[in-house]
């Protein structure tokens, strides 16, 4: 086992049960590179601060990168009987430096170093969840593009409402994952703020140079209260609430997809290579990918919780419960890159049923509101063009007619100004082609629309 960082005052060794119970390395080891990085920055300064002899901070940085050199090889010894990853590199820093490796620990407690080396690790996964989610968004606006002319019927309520362009339902799903990466960078930014330097809880009386250790480290800016630095899991709350958001996100076009594969839909058509099949029903082609991606929402929405929780009438500063915050974290952040690397492939291979889709436009009730706004046009207040065009419908529904059958005189029964002409406006493409309110689905506004993602998206590169 490594040497502990501790324990000369006690009188007594502590239970095996006791090392068992508190160490942390089985999930805090993935964070070594970034306890190795912090260590070389911290060693630096030790020595340029002369706090430590210079020779001694050379000895310890060329060690520490030997270590880190070892982990990128896979030639790192983890020691699972270690108590945390701090103690694993500290005793493997000692094994190759030898007695210089003890200076290491000087004006640094693991209270501040595992709150910087949390922030380190989550810096860089925002960046990669970022790149996720504009890679996922450049999948769906490919799928857009391709199919740019296609007109769905749209619903609210799950009830057939008006027609829209698919491009233009596919283009929702990237606007909303631009929110989730801004919110990602929000919360980036308030964790670019380095904590070391807070040791225990109080800072420290040796000269350090925080600075110097957050340019090396690459952070914008340093804390500015020590109590604050290894109280604060914000960053940690900040980050899972916009995984909570995203994860539903990711559900609801999940479960989007699943409907328009159904039979009853047959929108869509989702490749083999990402469905599965029943071992006793043979026709099966089940989406379950999309199902588990809809049901991993509440695994992540619990590790939310469990860091909520866990925070909830903690005494401030540093205590040992602090600990529990990194599996809920590693478990979303590893959820939500797993859910967006599978939903990427699965989007690029969808096949579009255009002709299922073509035959459900027949619906004439998806251009009713087209109606009332042509009643509006000739002066008819909204809510009398409304009533007219329920009363149309209502007749219609009731005798199985179809408006585009009636004629003149049957349209005048219910206005005078409801002429045949209406006829021109009971399709799909006109439909769709009236709504040119900015941000609405007609062809010009959608195809802006493509246009201006496929700048922004290749900007992002
Ligand atoms: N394993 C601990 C954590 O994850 C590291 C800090 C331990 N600090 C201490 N004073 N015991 O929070």
């Amino acid at each position: 086992m490594s040497n502990r960082l501790w324990g000369t005052r006690f009188s007594k060794k502590t239970s095996a049960l006791t090392d068992k119970f508190t160490s942390s390395i089985s999930f805090d080891k993935r964070l070594a590179e970034y306890d190795i990085l912090g260590s070389i920055a911290h060693a630096k300064m030790l020595g340029k601060q002369k706090i430590i002899p210079k020779g001694d901070s050379n000895l310890i940085v060329k060690g520490l990168r030997s270590i880190l050199s070892d982990l990128k090889k896979g030639k790192f010894k983890f020691d699972l009987k270690a108590e945390d990853i701090h103690s694993n590199i500290q005793d493997l820093l000692f094994k190759k430096i030898g007695k210089p490796a003890f200076k290491l620990h000087t004006a640094r407690s693991r209270n501040d170093q595992i709150a910087l080396d949390i922030k380190m690790y989550l810096k860089d996964e925002i960046d990669n969840l970022s790149e996720l989610i504009t890679e996922m968004q450049g999948a769906i606006l490919r799928l857009a593009g391709r199919n740019s002319k296609i007109i769905i019927p749209g619903y609210t309520h799950l009830q057939v409402a008006q027609c829209v362009l698919l491009a233009h339902h596919l283009l929702s799903y990237i606007e909303g994952l631009e929110r989730d990466k801004g919110r990602l960078f929000d919360a980036k930014k308030r964790a670019d703020v380095l904590p070391l330097g807070a040791c225990a809880f109080s800072g420290t009386g040796l000269p350090i140079d925080r600075g110097f250790v957050a340019v090396e480290l690459g952070f914008k800016n340093v804390t500015a209260n020590s109590i604050d630095s290894v109280s604060d899991r914000d960053f940690i709350i900040e980050v899972l609430a916009d995984l909570s958001i995203l994860s539903v996100r990711l559900s609801r076009m999940a479960e989007d997809l699943i409907l328009w594969s159904t039979k009853e839909f047959s929108f869509i058509d989702i490749d083999f290579s990402f469905c599965t099949g029943s071992s006793i029903m043979p026709h099966k082609k089940n989406p379950d990918i999309l199902e588990l991606i809809r049901g991993s929402v509440g695994k992540i929405q619990g590790d939310l919780s469990s860091v909520l929780i866990l925070m909830k009438g903690l005494p401030s500063s540093y205590n040992r419960d602090l600990q529990l915050d990194k599996p809920p974290l590693f478990d979303a952040i590893d959820t939500v890159k797993d859910m967006l690397e599978i939903f990427i492939p699965l989007f690029e291979n969808i096949i579009i049923e255009k002709e299922a889709i073509v035959a459900k436009l027949n619906d004439e009730s998806l251009f009713s509101v087209d109606i009332v706004e042509y009643l509006i046009k000739k002066g008819i207040s909204y809510r009398e063009a409304h009533d007219i065009i329920g009363r149309m419908v209502k007749d219609c529904l009731d005798k199985g007619k179809k408006i585009s059958d009636l004629s003149a005189q049957e349209l005048k029964i219910y206005s005078p100004k409801l002429k045949p002409d209406i006829r021109k406006i009971l399709n799909a493409q006109a439909s769709v082609n009236l709504k040119k309110s900015y941000g609405g689905t007609s062809f010009n506004s959608v195809s802006k629309q493509i246009k201006n993602w496929s700048k922004r998206l290749r900007d992002t590169f």
